[in-house]
């Protein structure tokens, strides 16, 4: 590989975002323990002050680092700094209505972009003291240790997990179909409500699939290099590989991957009339 002069040596851009990650995920923690105000962006989309205050402490943490680099973090959008080739993608709190409800299955995400490409994730859930990372080209891992997706063979042996946009209740876009259809094949399917650890999981072989389909590129930048780097696949439903901005997502083994899609571009089963 060759590196151009604006790059930074990897292990130095994933031992920032490590620090950062740790430091939020303890203020999580620290709200979860003194407790904390819920605001609501709309009826069924929460945020605390802890989603906040974490992004704010990401941020400050890279940028004290890294000053001129870009910012795309949940809360406040996209700030541009500069003309820098990095953009961090941050997701202060993936797993909010989790956490609002004291669920402990929440985490920090934190993915890096250089020119336009995700070559870094971070993902740490404070509750179990999980940290996942990885380096494009230098596999991934789960507390150092390097981590792979599982070897299920067939749908009908998955674990499977997904997840539902905060406009459920407005679109037909709704995935209510696609669970329904799903269920009937697959072994088991979780909803954990924490698309960043749905990720994780797939890439340490908890679960074999995940598919969502309105997800924002701060639920799936750090943890789409994870899956990648621990061999899994990545694609849209129509088979292309994933871009982090185009809210379809499925990542499995790959093993399971073309038996996924085709359910997924399967009719919606009709009822048969009685008689
Ligand atoms: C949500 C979670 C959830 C997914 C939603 C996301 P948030 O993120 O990742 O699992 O189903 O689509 O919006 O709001 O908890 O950061
Ligand atoms: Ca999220
Ligand atoms: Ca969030």
């Amino acid at each position: 590989m060759t590196t151009s002069p604006d790059q930074i040596d990897p292990g130095v851009l994933l031992e920032t975002a490590v620090n950062a990650g740790r430091a939020a995920g303890k203020l999580l923690l620290g709200f979860a323990q003194s407790g904390f105000r819920v605001h609501h962006k709309s009826p069924i989309n929460l945020v605390t002050d802890a989603d906040r205050a974490a992004e704010q402490l990401i941020i400050g943490h890279i940028r004290a680092q890294f000053p001129t680099h870009r910012f795309l973090a949940e809360e406040q959008g996209r700030v541009e700094q500069s003309p820098s080739p990095y953009l961090w993608i941050i997701d202060p709190l993936d797993g909010t209505t989790n956490f609002a409800h004291g669920y402990p299955a929440y985490c920090v995400s934190i993915g890096l972009e250089y020119r336009g490409h995700c070559i870094l994730g971070v993902v740490f859930d404070p509750s179990r003291d999980e940290l996942f990372t990885a380096i494009e080209g230098a596999g991934a891992q789960l507390n150092s240790r390097p981590i792979h997706v599982s070897s299920t063979a067939t749908l009908g042996e998955s674990l499977l997990v997904t997840g539902f946009a905060y406009d459920i209740r407005e679109t037909p876009r709704n995935n209510l179909d696609h669970f329904a259809k799903f269920a009937l094949k697959a072994q088991g399917l979780r909803r954990t409500g924490s698309a960043a650890l749905d990720l994780c999981y797939v890439a340490v072989g908890r679960f074999d699939g995940f598919w969502e389909v309105r997800l924002n590129p701060w639920d799936m930048a750090a943890g789409s290099v994870i899956v990648r780097e621990a061999r899994g696949q990545l694609t849209d439903f129509s088979g292309t590989n994933l871009s982090i901005y185009g809210q379809e997502l499925v990542a499995s083994n790959g093993h399971i991957h073309q038996a996924m899609l085709t359910v997924l571009h399967e009719e919606p089963a009709r009822s048969t009339p009685p008689g």
